[in-house]
């Protein structure tokens, strides 16, 4: 289809960029249209992991382009070096390579402000990749402090704005009890040298996006982090500062939000979370701890553990209305080979009431008990199934259940982390019927 957006539906993770890079054959242009460096979407191509963080995923495939949207927080140190790591795997960013002039930049003061922010909070913490998105987005909608793309392009507004910015934050920061300053003159020079290294990508996106559309390219939206991290719709105030759910993809590009004809939401087989918040169905035992070594789930941004539950079908479904998801992929199947039983959540019970949706307080979701149900797990190896019928009947049951509980149909089932690992899921073959 024209015009596709891939978003997750947990907590991030769900192996988004997998997805991204398998559409991004078939498409002219991804774009990413929030968060950041906050992101980091892997992608196995034989063997090969690429790790990508602001640069959209598609790029890996010669030919398309490779949009960061005017939603993005871009950190200008963070894109010079994954520029050069994705210009030594071959890739021609002259080609495939643009960026929104206005998309804004994380500044080195917007982590340093992060940094005192997440220290001072102690156990409030919200458990953040401490890449500046949070101060960033919040001087993007206080309006006073912010800089964008395109300002690097105006010495004399740029200067101006440094100047009153840099008061502030170091006031602020000495204020928090921060050592570090900021000045104006050193700053300048390293915002003229990447206003140099970027130079070549930056355009005005909202036009290119669409003249494209009007020229009749596909466009695939690649969504970071995961909708119950989203700010207006997540687990408030443990979440990102951006949205992250199938309504960013307006605001974060300029594509109105009715051109997106096929909403693929991305879920694992199970869940994870990394960072502070409540989590229902989260296993503190050694299924925890099982499904996080075959997993290897360990952040790809910070490194940290993530935390390991069962699938959580009550909040994967209440992300998936949200972001008028019309399919699914299911990522990370093959994690789950060799457990006896697999429980996926149907329902919370919160003092003695049964809830079908997420409520909106962290507290009161850290206090709903998971209603599992329960199903048979299976054996065999699966990381070289292709098509569903290879699939073990118990395999095609669950995700016939997660199909029906989460109210999209399952259209791409990832078996391990290659681009080849992957099940496409024809609507003829009645695939998941069994
Ligand atoms: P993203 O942020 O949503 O793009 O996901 P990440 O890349 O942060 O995390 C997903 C992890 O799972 C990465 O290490 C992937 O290489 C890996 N992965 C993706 N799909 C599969 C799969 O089907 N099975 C297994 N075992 N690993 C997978
Ligand atoms: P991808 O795109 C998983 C989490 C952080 C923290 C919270 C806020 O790879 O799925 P932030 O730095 O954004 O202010 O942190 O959100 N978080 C993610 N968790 N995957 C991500 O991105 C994430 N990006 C942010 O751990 O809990
Ligand atoms: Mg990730």
């Amino acid at each position: 289809m024209a015009v596709t957006s891939v978003i997750g539906l947990q907590w991030g993770d769900e192996a988004k960029g997998k997805i991204v890079d398998l559409l991004a054959a078939d498409h002219d242009i991804v774009v990413r249209f929030q968060g950041g460096a906050n992101a980091g979407h892997t992608v196995t191509v034989d063997g090969t992991r690429y790790k990508m963080s602001l640069i959209p995923s598609g790029i890996l495939h010669p030919g398309v382009i490779a949009l960061i949207g005017n939603g993005v927080v871009v950190d200008p140190i963070a894109l010079a070096e994954e520029m050069e790591r994705v210009r030594q795997a071959g890739v021609d960013l002259t080609a495939q390579l643009r960026i929104s002039d206005r998309a804004h930049l994380i500044m080195p003061y917007h982590k340093a402000e992060e940094r005192v922010h997440e220290r001072a909070a102690g156990q409030a913490a919200i458990g953040t990749t401490l890449r500046g998105i949070g101060p960033c987005y919040q001087d993007k909608v206080g309006r006073r402090f912010s800089v964008r793309v395109g300002d690097l392009y105006r010495p004399r507004w740029l200067r101006e704005r440094l100047s009153n910015t840099l008061d502030y934050k170091n006031r602020v920061l000495a204020a928090l009890g921060a050592e570090e300053r900021f000045e104006l003159e050193p700053l300048l020079k390293q915002c003229q040298q990447w206003a140099e290294q970027m130079r070549p990508y930056v355009i005005d996106s909202v036009s290119f996006l669409h003249d494209a559309l009007e020229r009749g390219q596909r466009i695939l939206f690649e969504g970071a982090q995961g909708t119950l991290l989203d700010v207006d719709h997540g687990t408030y105030p443990y979440v990102t500062s951006s949205n992250s759910s199938m309504s960013g993809v307006a605001s974060g590009s300029g594509i109105p939000a009715n051109r997106v004809q096929d909403v693929i939401g991305v879920v694992k087989a199970y869940t994870t979370r990394v960072g502070s918040g409540p989590f229902p169905t989260e296993l503190h035992d050694e299924i925890g701890q099982q499904i996080r070594d075959r997993g290897n789930e360990y952040g790809t941004v910070t490194g940290r553990p993530r935390r390991c539950g069962w699938f959580d079908a009550v909040a994967a479904r209440y992300s998936a209305r949200i972001c008028g998801v019309n399919r699914l992929a299911v990522t990370l199947l093959d994690v789950l080979t060799g457990l006896d039983e697999l429980a996926i959540c149907v329902a919370y019970v919160w003092q003695g009431k049964l809830l079908k949706t997420v409520p909106a307080h962290p507290e009161v979701l850290a206090e709903c008990q998971p209603v599992y149900e329960l199903h048979p797990g299976w054996q065999d190896d699966i990381t070289t199934v292709r098509s569903v019928a290879e699939l073990p009947v118990a395999a095609r049951r669950y995700l016939k259940r997660i199909e029906e509980l989460v109210g999209a149909p399952v259209s791409i089932v990832s078996v391990g982390p290659d681009r080849d690992q992957t099940i496409r899921v024809t609507p003829h073959e009645q695939a998941l019927t069994v």
